[in-house]
């Protein structure tokens, strides 16, 4: 038999457990709003921008590294990571049908021209390594561009982001072209957990893989292996689906500057000698107001060569464009990451050995993007 005053404590207790379930949703729902991204890229004013409305520095063929000196198809002396951690926030790539009979996973690797030219690795140790970096970095939203060679089909790229994990942090929209007011907030890309954007140059089935878009339907370019500054800012490549509308596009900005090997545009290099003025805070800024003037606001990306040379100016004049404060990695990250980790650069030339190359295959033209 249960008293009466049994009954009543035992209703307390009840109605207080009760109560203080209701309490602890209460509050973790508030919590869960409270979660909301606050710090968009460093910096808690780009969380309400659109991704559509950002300026993100970005690194031309961000796999070609060499561990020192230059080579001719060489684009970058950081790694990877040590462009990430720098402020690179697009990394572009050029990706070929492996030869190599082999090969384990997609059989894409990345190289420069010609695999022979510069084997840059396979395309799944470029992805894992922007994997490992974005799940360290959850508030940064990166960009992949990469350049379809050789019109591989889209699931055979899906297969490596698949199988290093990155698929899992592709931004998906609902249709694969999108104007720029289409574009969703960088804050709500950073909630989503959907920090990638992924680009295709061709062969792109957003009915298949959808987080792989085509590029030239959502961005177009400026004309690349320009050889003087300020850099020309006209409408070079755009798709013809989208020709007519381009001020509803976002655009790329190529600001990598190029020698011309024997006096034609046919056979160029990167410009390594003027690197520190092409990269300049005041170059940059130069020809992105030249753009902005052209185009009704700054370039939603820029494509540079040896993007962290000189001392981090082209990442600090990209902060500049987007209003916020540029911070450089510390010293101990500043080593360029290269004597840390394997670099698969596996068969860089070196300039003399590449120019006799170029000099030995003249009967072929190579065009050296
Ligand atoms: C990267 O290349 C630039 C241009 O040649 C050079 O100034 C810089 O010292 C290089 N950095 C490393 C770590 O090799
Ligand atoms: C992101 O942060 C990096 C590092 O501070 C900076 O270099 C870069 O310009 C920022 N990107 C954008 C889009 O603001
Ligand atoms: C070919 O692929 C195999 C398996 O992934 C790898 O061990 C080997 O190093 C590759 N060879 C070349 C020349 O890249
Ligand atoms: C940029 O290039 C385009 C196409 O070649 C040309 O028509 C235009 O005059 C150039 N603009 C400047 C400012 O040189
Ligand atoms: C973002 O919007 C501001 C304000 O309209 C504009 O000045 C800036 O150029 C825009 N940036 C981009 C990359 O669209």
């Amino acid at each position: 038999m249960i008293s009466n005053s049994k009954t009543s404590t035992i209703f307390t207790i009840l109605c207080s457990l009760l109560v203080s379930v209701a309490l602890t949703s209460v509050h973790a729902a508030s919590l869960r709003t409270a979660k909301r991204a606050t710090t968009c890229n460093g910096s808690s004013q780009l969380c309400d921008r659109l991704y559509s409305n950002v300026t993100f520095a970005g690194a031309h063929n961000s796999y070609a590294i060499v561990h020192s000196g230059t080579t001719l198809a060489s684009n970058q002396n950081a790694s990877i990571t040590s462009q990430l951690n720098a402020g690179i926030r697009m990394l572009q790539s050029q990706a070929h049908k492996s030869s190599n009979s082999s090969v384990t996973g997609a059989g894409i690797d990345l190289c420069h021209t010609e695999c022979s030219l510069f084997q840059g690795g396979t395309i799944e140790y470029w992805l894992s390594q922007v994997k490992s970096w974005v799940d360290a970095n959850p508030t940064e939203v990166v960009t992949l561009l990469i350049v379809n060679s050789d019109t591989l089909p889209a699931s055979q790229y899906a297969q490596a982001f698949q199988s290093t994990g990155l698929a899992s942090k592709m931004y998906t929209p609902s249709s694969g072209v999108l104007t720029k007011q289409q574009w969703p907030t960088l804050g709500s890309m950073v909630d989503s957990g959907k920090t990638v954007v992924g680009f295709l140059t061709s062969g792109t089935d957003t009915s298949t893989v959808p987080y792989l878009l085509d590029e030239f339907s959502n961005i177009w370019e400026t004309p690349y292996d320009q050889t003087s500054v300020p850099f020309n800012c006209s409408i070079d490549r755009i798709g013809s689906n989208v020709k007519s509308t381009s001020q509803n596009l976002m655009y790329l900005s190529n600001q990598f500057r190029d020698l011309s090997l024997f006096g034609g545009d046919q056979i160029t290099t990167p410009d390594v000698a003027n690197i520190g003025s092409t990269n300049s805070e005041a170059t940059t800024l130069s020809s992105s107001d030249t753009c902005a003037s052209e185009h009704g606001s700054y370039p939603n990306f820029i494509l540079t060569d040896y993007s962290t040379v000189p001392d981090y100016d082209f990442p600090r004049a990209v902060a500049q464009m987007n209003g916020v404060s540029y911070t450089a990695p510390a010293q101990s990250s500043n080593s360029n990451g290269l004597s840390s980790g394997s670099s698969r650069t596996t068969s860089s030339f070196s300039s003399s050995i590449a120019l006799s190359f170029i000099a030995l295959s003249s009967a072929l033209v190579y065009f050296i993007l």
